[in-house]
């Protein structure tokens, strides 16, 4: 497969066309941005650990049958995905109260929530993603109510297994975000899965193993990425 002309460039990939209609090539970068562009930074290693955490989740859920975009890895920072027609929603699934959620709800960091909570955001820049429900989807006729359907059911799915994997190797997984696309007109889970979309923390200490030492200007960025791609990996 060859790699062709850049067609998209997000705040921490690069998407190129490819010979064939039905893939994308994606690199991933060590280009990092919070609260919606507003602080940018450089987290040296950080495309190539992504590139390989998301490769590494992504083949551990189709073992368990959950299907993805991923394809295969073309390089440390690069991987072939199936094209998608992504679906405007973020999808974000909690087990503890963290981010917005601990602030919109005044819970207290930390909290374990009774059940797994799932919302949906608008994947829109210029109104700042805002949080909006599956009503809102339907009247902007962003999906079906059969794709939210399909949508919500994979994205706990993908919690249970994530939860359980990473219980294993003394990972908490707080909370994590999802984006689905369109391929061939089958809802298929996309985009990455890596400590920029999820929050971990480690299971003695509570000790942030995600991108809230960038927001949060905690330090130890990559060497905290690494850590998550070594327990993932021994
Ligand atoms: O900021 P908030 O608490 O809503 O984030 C919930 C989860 O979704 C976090 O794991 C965060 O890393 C992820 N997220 C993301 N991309 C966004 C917003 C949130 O990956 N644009």
């Amino acid at each position: 497969m060859e790699k062709l002309e850049q067609i998209y460039e997000g705040k921490a990939k690069k998407v190129y066309r490819t010979n064939n209609p039905d893939y994308y090539w994606v690199e991933y970068k060590d280009d990092a941005t919070a609260f919606n562009g507003l602080k940018k930074g450089t987290i040296v290693g950080k495309g190539s650990l992504n590139n390989r955490i998301s490769a590494y989740f992504f083949r551990m859920l189709a073992d368990k049958g959950i299907d993805s975009h991923f394809v295969e890895e073309k390089s440390d920072t690069e991987m072939v995905v199936k094209a998608l027609k992504i679906i405007l929603v973020e999808v974000v699934v909690r087990n503890i109260a963290a981010g917005s959620l601990a602030k919109r709800l005044g819970l207290e960091e930390g909290t374990t929530l009774p059940k797994a909570v799932v919302e949906y955001y608008y994947k829109n820049d210029e109104l700042g993603d805002p949080l909006f429900n599956d009503d809102h989807i339907q009247a902007i006729k962003l999906a079906t109510p059969e794709q939210m359907a399909r949508i919500r059911e994979t994205a706990l799915k993908v919690n249970e297994v994530m939860l359980a994997h990473l219980a294993e190797r003394d990972i908490e997984l707080v909370d994590f975000k999802l984006e689905f696309g369109l391929h061939k007109g089958e809802v298929l889970l996309g985009d990455e899965i890596s400590p920029d979309t999820c929050r971990f923390w480690d299971k003695h200490t509570r000790e942030k193993l995600d991108k809230d030492r960038f927001r949060r200007d905690l330090g130890n960025v990559e060497e905290a990425y690494q850590e998550v791609y070594r327990r993932l990996t021994k």
